[in-house]
């Protein structure tokens, strides 16, 4: 069955719908609380998937930049699909669609901490040398992805300054 399925900046209908998505997605993360610190934060953007009036998919890109340095960057995450509709190209869209905002206004490379095997399928490239608010396990070096979205080629460093929502240890290893 083909699903039709629109993407849009979050609106206030969606938002009593988005805990209980991650919850869903998510049963054995607690991923509610940091999506809820990030909603209302001015430099996050928050692009919902729906079919009808029903929120089946979501994610947050936060703005931040590297200390030092002129460029803006974000940071993709969390992102979640209803377990009903995975694998039907949804949460590739919601990447997309903030990929491409996020390159209209100028942002130079965005970055994501996952699966390398999922997020490569949208851009993304392992080893990121930017330093994220706390060290990384070892074995999530490849996990740290980035890609850039201003058509440079390099693998930009510098220490990573995002708003305090994400500014938990345990949300980094
Ligand atoms: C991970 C998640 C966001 C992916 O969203 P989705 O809408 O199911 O994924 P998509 O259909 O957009 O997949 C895009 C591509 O990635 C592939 N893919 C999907 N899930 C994948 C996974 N877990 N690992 C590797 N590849 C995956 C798809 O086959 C597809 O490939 P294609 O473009 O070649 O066809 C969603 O499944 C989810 O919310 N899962 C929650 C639990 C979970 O698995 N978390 C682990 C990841 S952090």
């Amino acid at each position: 069955m083909s699903v039709s399925f629109t993407i849009g900046e979050t609106a206030p209908a969606d938002e009593p719908r988005i805990s209980p998505l991650y919850a869903s997605a998510f049963p054995e993360e607690e991923l509610v609380p940091l999506v809820e610190a990030l909603l209302p934060e001015p430099g996050v953007l928050s692009l919902s998937a729906r079919i009808g009036a029903a929120l089946i998919g979501h994610v947050l890109f936060t703005r931040g930049a590297l200390e030092g340095r002129p460029e803006i960057v974000a940071l993709l995450g969390p992102l979640a699909v209803h377990p009903d509709h995975q694998r039907r190209g949804i949460g590739k869209a919601l990447i997309a669609e903030g990929l491409a905002r996020l390159t209209t206004e100028g942002v130079t490379q965005v970055l994501v901490l996952g699966d390398p095997a999922y997020y490569r399928g949208s851009g993304f490239r392992p080893a990121s040398r930017v330093t994220p608010p706390y060290p990384l396990p070892a074995e999530w070096t490849e996990a740290w992805q980035w890609q850039r979205l201003d058509g440079g080629d390099d693998n930009l460093a510098g220490r990573l300054l995002l708003p305090k929502a994400w500014m938990r240890p345990e949300l980094w290893g």
